[in-house]
């Protein structure tokens, strides 16, 4: 099978995923790589969009187990046209559960022939000073990995003449997939004595929860806890005043520190 050009779709925040799935594209290819950013909030919105002999790498975080919600919402715009497609999570060093096959089962029903699976590893959205929990991943090695795995996904292609002889993708993962638990809303906070009214927190935020004027405002509603704003602050005025966040820093500083390794399947 020859590969004509490679499409990433990918939800990514705080950009871990961003940075795999493009890493991963460059083992496959170095040129015609076009992407479909579906973090910003006008991805809600956006035309449908029809693949056409393109090999699609799509690309969303883990949380709590699962492709995230708003994630799935976005993807939904997507159809596939029986196009291959590797399905990449990254998850904070926890553990990635029903996710993978969650995206797998989605690919497919967009309509893509998932072909490869990959879980790899970013920092976590809640790492901090204090807790700090795969901070710097994806790093060198990770990167190393995903390149080779992109390599990996260029060889098994080549491998068949139609997308038809490809054999059907395993990945881990339950059916039922991990019960999401809605939490109750909540938002990170600003010290307005650090805050510049920049707006760079407005402009990272994956659904426009955020609005500077005089201040900045926080709708708790629409806030999807993504910890962008938090990441992308150049004064440090956001942060989380919240004893649920407390308490999963506490866990995942007691259980998550030691490294975990990324996991391709093929
Ligand atoms: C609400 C939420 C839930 C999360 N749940 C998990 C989890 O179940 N397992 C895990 O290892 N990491 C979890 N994470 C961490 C993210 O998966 C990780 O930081 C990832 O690299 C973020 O991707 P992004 O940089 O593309 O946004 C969670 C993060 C958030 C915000
Ligand atoms: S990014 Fe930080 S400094 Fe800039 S407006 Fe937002 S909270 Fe204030
Ligand atoms: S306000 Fe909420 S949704 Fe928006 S960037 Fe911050 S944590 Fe993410």
């Amino acid at each position: 099978m020859d590969i004509k050009s490679i499409k990433l779709v990918f939800f990514s925040p705080t950009e871990t995923t961003a940075k795999i799935v493009n890493k991963i594209a460059q083992g496959i290819t170095p040129d015609i790589v076009t992407g479909i950013n579906l973090t910003p909030p006008g991805a809600r919105s956006q035309d449908v969009v029809r693949m056409n002999d393109e090999l699609t790498i799509i690309g969303t975080p883990v949380y709590a187990g699962r492709v995230p919600p708003e994630a799935v919402r976005r993807l939904r715009r997507i159809k596939g046209n029986n196009t291959p497609a590797a399905v990449v999570v990254v998850f904070g060093n926890r553990e990635y559960e029903d996710a993978l096959l969650e995206l797998k089962d989605i690919a497919a029903e967009l309509g893509f022939r998932p072909i490869a699976g990959g879980a790899f590893i970013g920092e976590h959205s809640y790492s901090n000073e204090n807790t700090p929990i795969a901070v710097g991943r994806p790093d060198d090695q990770d990167m190393e990995t995903a390149k080779r795995f992109g390599e990996s996904i260029k060889g098994k292609i080549s491998e068949f003449n139609t997308l038809d002889d490809t054999p059907a993708l395993h990945v881990p993962g339950n059916f039922p997939y991990k019960k999401w638990v809605e939490r109750s809303e909540m938002a990170p906070v600003t010290v307005e004595s650090l805050c510049t009214l920049c707006a760079e927190c407005a402009a990272a935020c994956p659904t426009a929860a955020i609005t500077v004027e005089d201040s900045v405002v926080t709708s708790t509603n629409e806030c999807i806890r993504c910890s962008a704003c938090i990441k992308k602050c150049p004064t440090e005025a956001r942060k989380w005043e919240s004893a649920w966040i407390d308490q999963v820093r506490k866990w995942l500083g007691e259980n998550c520190r030691q490294r975990k390794e990324p996991q391709m399947f093929l």
